[in-house]
């Protein structure tokens, strides 16, 4: 594949500003000013691939849109099975749950195997759905410092963090914030570590296809049985296939008896939850008909990671690495001696660029002095955004 080549799908006339304006909410382009560019939620500006279209239109003009099986379509729950399989996790369509989105999934994860009393670890920083719904389940959360810059595990330090009421450890692999996608013996290290102390491993994966440099995606579950037994695999659609409208995403519990509790603990089998059967249609039609689709998406991430690093790392008090995993940049901010909240609110009333700031209410302590900046969008607009950006630096 030539990285350099813009791919048509992904081209700037795919993107229709006029709809997202009306439809993309949560921090983006319905909920901003009509001159702000929101680089904020990670959210693909593009269209939904086409095989997509077609399923869940044929879907829906056959009429009947009854209630679906409690865990999920028979072929939801195969396909899921098949494409972990793929990854070396040892999976049985029996053991997968659909849920309505990945956020769901963690939460109704996190009630199956935490209650009130419990410990778990997360790591400082990560996405603020991790430690929310180990909260929500009645835990309180210990966080593991990553390293600056790398995002790296830090060696050692996860083991000195476990006590007597740990139960779970939550990794986010690939990490969001960091971008970071994590190395076979990091994962072993924590695999090792959830073994020796009885402890689960609830592994988000919402953004495991979206893999952009040479460091391969390993499912923490694929380690060998001990672990796989004892890890809960959260994932989603909302990310490589543009799906977080249809709010659609999945459990895979390592065992029988986990997949029973998780399922006691989501509320399905009394059809308090529950994912939409319009939204498992689409979902399959993504996993069996739309990789070719999701080989472009990712050839077109490639480009812009790299264009778009290399222009933040050139602004004054910018550091910027290259995203590993996810289409999430996560510049270092500190030395144009602004506060991560000062530089994006700056961004957005002089530069008409919106972005997140690292504060700990999104990510936690560890990602003070970043912010982060989506990057799923055409190049024309990624170019248009950084170039506001510049002009600001310049004049500032
Ligand atoms: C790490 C992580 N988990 C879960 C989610 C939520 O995914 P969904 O839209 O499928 O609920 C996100 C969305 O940004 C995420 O980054």
């Amino acid at each position: 594949m030539n990285f350099d080549e813009p791919t048509t799908s992904f081209s700037s006339d795919t993107v229709n500003l006029t709809l997202l304006r009306q439809r993309a909410f949560n921090l983006r382009w319905a909920e901003v000013d009509s001159d702000v560019i929101p680089l904020t939620a990670a959210d693909p500006d593009f269209p939904v691939a086409p095989p997509i279209i077609e399923a869940i239109t044929a879907h829906v003009s056959d009429g009947v849109l009854g209630y679906g099986p409690t865990r999920g379509l028979v072929e939801f729950r195969e396909a899921v099975s098949s494409f972990l399989e793929v990854g070396g996790v040892p999976s049985h369509p029996d053991q997968v749950l659909a849920t309505d989105g990945a956020a769901s999934a963690l939460w109704a994860s996190c009630r199956a195997v935490l209650a009130a009393g419990d410990e778990a670890i997360t790591f400082d920083p990560v996405d603020f759905l991790l430690p929310h719904c180990c909260e929500v389940a009645g835990a309180s959360v210990v966080r593991c410092p990553l390293e600056p810059i790398t995002g790296a595990i830090p060696e050692g330090a996860l083991e000195q963090l476990i006590g007597p009421r740990t139960r779970a450890i939550l990794l986010c692999n690939p990490h969001n914030p960091t971008g970071r996608v994590l190395r076979r013996d990091e994962l072993q290290r924590v695999a090792a570590l959830a073994v020796k102390h009885d402890l689960r491993i609830i592994s988000d994966e919402v953004w495991g296809d979206i893999i952009l440099g040479d460091v391969p995606m390993i499912h923490i579950a694929s380690l060998g049985e001990e672990v796989a037994s004892r890890t809960i695999i959260v994932s989603g659609f909302s990310k490589t296939y543009g799906l977080a409208g249809l709010r659609i995403g999945f459990i895979h519990s390592g065992s029988r008896l986990l997949a029973d509790q998780v399922l006691e603990a989501s509320g399905a089998p009394r059809t308090t939850f529950g994912a939409s059967v319009v939204s498992q249609v689409a979902a399959v039609t993504a996993l069996r008909d739309c990789q070719q689709w999701r080989g472009e998406f990712l050839q077109h991430l490639r480009r812009l990671r790299k264009s778009g690093a290399a222009r933040l790392d050139a602004l004054d008090g910018f550091h910027c690495i290259e995203p590993e995993g996810t289409y999430l940049f996560f510049p270092e901010i500190r030395e144009t001696g602004l506060e991560a909240s000062a530089l994006a609110a700056e961004l957005e009333a002089k530069a008409r660029v919106a972005v997140v700031p690292g504060e700990e209410r999104w990510f936690g302590a560890g990602a003070v002095g970043h912010i982060r900046i989506s990057f799923a969008t055409s190049d024309e607009i990624l170019d248009e955004a950084l170039s506001r950006i510049e002009r600001w630096n310049e004049t500032r």
